[in-house]
């Protein structure tokens, strides 16, 4: 891939990349057409990193089926797909970590221990191998696009970073590979995370300003159905990532959910401008 990418650059072609875990949905795809539209050459990568999940976490069940994304991605027309194994991306003896201080302290950083230092080591590392001009993440980790955002500054990494809009199922449901545990009983629960959202969105809309406030009312919709445990409702700045108590004029915020249902842990959010 290193070679690959390299002879590409020598040629001047642009090179864009859709990092990936796997077990691709239509929201995978959005960014695979977005970066088709804007480069010459479209990568992208599976792999299920195994340094941004905590102990308990699904690493070991995280879905995964090779045969099934490799179709998807060759409908889709995605030039390069790049499917590395643990051994080449941390060999015997790795050692380097990269940890990106402030806005990873709140939200997924808080809940999630350590799991955003694994998201900025391993795209560090897959930048480092594809050497793209443009990368492309979905905006359902709003807090992942701002950590790597924040490392690519940082870094001075060579690459334009990308946020698409969250796609969604029909009826709301923000499309996730973990979307895939869910039973039936618990996939029309999980629906309540869009009706929290969408509620916060209509409250604010009509002029409600306290962010305390909206935040209980999403955190009482979610609490409403008996398979749910929400670990966070809340409203931050979208590039700060800092709560404010009254909402203003003119500032863009994402209004940002997660929950288990049941066994599952989803993440859903809305970003939105206050007028
Ligand atoms: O969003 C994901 O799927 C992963 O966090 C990423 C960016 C591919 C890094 O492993």
């Amino acid at each position: 891939m290193q070679k690959l990418s390299a002879g590409l650059k020598q040629e001047g072609r642009k090179i864009g990349f859709i990092p990936t875990m796997g077990y691709l949905h239509e929201g995978h795809i959005s960014l695979v057409n977005k970066s088709k539209s804007e480069n010459d050459v479209t990568v992208t990568s599976i792999y299920v990193n195994p340094t941004q999940f905590g102990q308990n976490e699904d690493y070991g069940k995280y879905p995964r089926d090779f045969d099934r994304d490799n179709s998807i991605l060759e409908k889709a027309g995605c030039d390069i797909l790049f499917y590395p194994e643990d051994s080449a991306i941390y060999p015997a003896g790795y050692q380097t970590y990269i940890n990106v201080q402030e806005i990873t302290k709140v939200l997924e950083g808080e809940f999630r221990p350590g799991h955003f230092t694994g998201v900025a080591t391993i795209v560090n590392i897959l930048f480092n191998i594809v050497k793209p001009d443009r990368a492309y993440f979905g905006q359902k980790d709003a807090q992942q696009c701002a950590v790597i955002q924040q490392m690519t500054l940082d870094l001075k990494l060579d690459v334009e970073i990308r946020v698409m809009p969250i796609v969604r199922e029909r009826d709301g449901l923000a499309m996730s590979s973990r979307n895939k545990y869910l039973n039936e009983k618990e996939r029309k629960d999980a629906l309540d995370l869009f009706r929290a959202l969408s509620m916060a969105k209509g409250l604010i809309e009509n002029g409600e300003r306290n962010t305390e406030l909206i935040e209980k009312k999403m955190m009482e919709i979610l609490k409403s159905v008996d398979s749910s445990a929400p670990d966070y409702t809340r409203i931050v700045n979208s590039r700060s990532f800092d709560r404010e108590q009254e909402l203003r004029e003119g500032v863009s915020y994402y209004l940002l959910i997660a929950c288990r249902i049941g066994a599952t842990r989803l993440i859903d959010n809305f970003l939105l401008t206050v007028n």
